[in-house]
């Protein structure tokens, strides 16, 4: 999708569809909407009057060739409660006008702010919600259908003085966005497709694509540095595992300056291993790697944005296979921490190559980590398909992360996690073991398990396993991957550089 400010009269706006929005019993007279009712003979007060245009939220309106107007289409689309409204909300309705238009066989938008909207975050969230459901693959389709998606799309509202301001939420928005994408091309992208080497080969390729450094850690290496943990996930697998690491440098960084971690779970496929998945649903979990994809994602754009921090991903792929080498229940594994570790269940694998992912980016100088894992079943029970379970050693840090979800637009909720949950992770045999002896918590206690490796460091953990994954359309999204956590992780990487750390 291309990109334009366009800051001509209304009138002069050409385009397939003119967008914009009005919100709960607003009557469209002020502004932008009086002119467009003016232009449209009165067509949007006689649809408020007869009770159609009601401005709620998602509510569509589409009006044709509205008379004043060179757009062939005036779309009108409900923006909720006036007190309820802000840029969360306009990236929804940017993104779900994207959705019904597309179905139209239009091509080119324009999308109208409102007078208090021209700012470059609003911008930003109206970039970021087209680009995002603009989002479309027919990969291994043989018969491609013509695609549908909008070719071209302006903002407008904007004027000459408030052009720049425009144009900066469109740079933002855009990079993000289709950084986003790239995370969530790589979560739907089918296992045989997307093998731990394969998974590193195009984190490598975007990598150097964006200048940034990329280092790829083979089997060899990590046996070498005696990654355990990740080592036991990958025996049973006939694919080698790899370590994904990518750095961002900034041109100028301070000596003693903190530094971020990204360490996301990237299983490439999860059967469970011997303690094994049922059929049911089993082939989703290919999208057991979008903890990784939304580390990899997120660099993409930080590598654009320039963030002052140095900001180092973490990425531990293997598949999670059952084979005659895998490893069994009740055995225990050394972690490259040294910390030993009984594998009660087989399944519980991604905090297992989490907590070698966590020493490595230790190793490497990381002050601080945030990982993010499709983690555990028991986050969609707590917070369904809505909100992302958020665990936090660091109060400052985490509330820094949580604000940055907010202006994201990504909903994060806090989870508990303190020592009497250690209790559950003691093991009779090892210094801890992988599952939790007690009853519920379950993701408390895969969070707890990770933080075992964490120690001193601020560290917060993302599960994403209800909100990595859409099984329906919606309004505002395509199903499939969702690529959850790129623009959260993006705006804190921006804040925590400017502040120089997050946790002050
Ligand atoms: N990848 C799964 C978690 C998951 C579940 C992701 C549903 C997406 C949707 C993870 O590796 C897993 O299997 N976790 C187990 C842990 C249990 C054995 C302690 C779970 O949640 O059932
Ligand atoms: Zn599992
Ligand atoms: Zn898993």
């Amino acid at each position: 999708m291309e990109f334009t400010v366009d800051t001509r009269a209304l009138a002069k706006l050409e385009a397939d569809s003119l967008v914009t929005y009005l919100f709960e019993q607003e009557k469209p007279v002020e502004g932008v909407l009086g002119q467009l009712d003016a232009a449209s003979g009165g067509a949007l007060t006689k649809l408020f009057a007869s009770g159609e245009l009601t401005g709620k939220m998602l509510e569509t309106t589409l009006l044709y060739y509205p008379q004043g107007l060179t757009a062939q289409r005036l779309l009108v689309v409900g923006a909720g409660k006036r007190d309820k409204f802000g840029t969360a909300e306009l990236r929804r309705l940017a993104a779900a006008s994207v959705r019904t238009l597309k179905s139209r066989q239009v091509k080119t938008v324009t999308f109208l702010a409102r007078e208090n909207d021209r700012t470059p975050a609003a911008a930003q969230a109206i970039v970021e919600g087209m680009i995002l459901t603009n989002f479309y693959s027919d990969k291994y389709k043989t018969d491609k259908k013509p695609g549908n998606e909008i070719t071209a799309a302006a903002l407008a509202g904007w004027d000459e003085s408030s052009r720049a301001d425009a144009d900066l939420g469109l740079a933002r928005g855009r990079v993000i966005a289709e950084s986003q994408n790239f995370a969530r091309e790589l979560g739907n992208e089918p296992s045989n497709r997307l093998t731990p080497r394969m998974l590193a080969d195009r984190a490598a390729a975007m990598a150097r694509e964006a200048g940034l450094s990329v280092d790829i850690l083979d089997e060899n290496k990590i046996a070498e540095l005696k990654m355990g943990a990740l080592l036991s996930v990958a025996q049973g697998s006939a694919e080698p595992p790899r370590m994904i690491i990518i750095t961002y440098t900034p041109s100028t960084v301070k000596s003693g300056a903190p530094v971020l971690g990204l360490v996301g779970k990237a299983i490439t496929f999860d059967t469970g291993g011997i303690s094994i998945k049922p059929a049911n649903d089993m082939e989703k979990m290919k999208y057991d790697m979008c903890g990784g994809a939304a580390m990899i994602g997120a660099m993409r754009a930080i590598a654009v944005l320039k963030p002052s921090c140095k900001v180092i991903a973490v990425v531990p792929s293997t598949e999670n296979m059952p084979g005659g080498r895998a490893q069994k229940p009740g055995d225990v594994q050394i972690s490259m921490a040294g910390k030993t570790i009984e594998v009660i269940n087989t399944d519980a694998e991604g905090r297992l190559i989490l907590a070698d992912g966590i020493a490595y980016a230790k190793q490497l100088g990381c002050t601080h980590l945030v990982d993010a894992a499709t983690l555990t079943g028991a986050v969609v029970v707590a917070l369904s398909n809505v909100n992302v379970g958020v665990f936090g050693s660091d109060q400052a840090f985490t509330d820094q992360l949580l604000a940055s979800s907010k202006v994201a637009g990504e909903k994060m909720w806090p989870l508990p996690i303190d020592d009497d949950y250690r209790e559950m992770i003691k093991s009779g045999i090892a210094d801890i073991q992988n599952v939790g002896s007690g009853k519920g918590g379950g993701a408390i206690v895969a969070a707890m398990f990770i933080k075992e490796f964490t120690g001193d460091t601020p560290w917060i953990h993302l599960d994403i396993a209800g909100t990595a994954w859409q099984d329906d359309v919606k309004p505002w999204n395509a199903k499939g991957a969702t690529g959850v956590g790129v623009r959260t992780l993006v705006d804190l990487a921006m804040k925590f550089g400017e502040d120089g750390s997050a946790s002050k």
